[in-house]
């Protein structure tokens, strides 16, 4: 019997990839990156296996390129994605997410007395451990951690 490899997120010409996403964190992606207000073509897989990581989420987003602000909200919740650009159908650049040392006015701070929760002054966090995230509030001094974070 002739065998059959299933497609089952087809490529796409131009735009970016988000590949190898915990499945558990695929909906938070979406909501960070404000992916229900985008007009281009948007496709997505969830709970796919993957040779490495059990089962993974994908997204693609034709015709769009992301900046340095959505790369740090992916790392957030998914720090083993890769961001795939493509080009004419091939695949141009890849680059493994990464948290950076400082975030700024991403993240909201856990402490609701925080001067950033009171008045209009942007967050602004060292990240004190990668996994799990823990981030250090500059203002309040409060730890913000992984399962608490709350994305602006
Ligand atoms: N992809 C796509 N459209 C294209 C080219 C690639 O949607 N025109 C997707 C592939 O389906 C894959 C991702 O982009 O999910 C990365 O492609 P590629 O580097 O070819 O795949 P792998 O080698 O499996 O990547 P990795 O090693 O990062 O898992
Ligand atoms: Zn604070």
């Amino acid at each position: 019997m002739k065998e059959r490899k299933e497609k089952r997120v087809s490529a796409i010409k131009n735009g970016t990839v988000i590949d190898h996403i915990p499945s558990n964190s695929m909906f938070k992606v979406i909501s960070m990156l404000n992916l229900d207000q985008i007009e281009y073509p948007i496709t997505f897989g969830t709970n796919l296996k993957s040779n490495k990581d059990g089962t993974k989420g994908i997204i693609k987003i034709s015709d769009i390129h992301l900046d340095s602000d959505d790369l740090n909200k992916i790392a957030l919740v998914a720090p083993k994605a890769v961001l795939n650009v493509i080009k004419d159908y091939e695949v141009t650049e890849k680059q493994v997410v990464d948290l950076p040392d400082k975030i700024s006015g991403i993240v909201k701070c856990v402490n609701p007395k925080c001067i950033t929760n009171v008045e209009n002054v942007k967050t602004k966090f060292n990240v004190v451990s990668k996994k799990p995230v823990h981030l250090h509030c500059h203002y309040c001094e409060k730890i913000t951690t992984q399962d608490l974070i709350q994305t602006l």
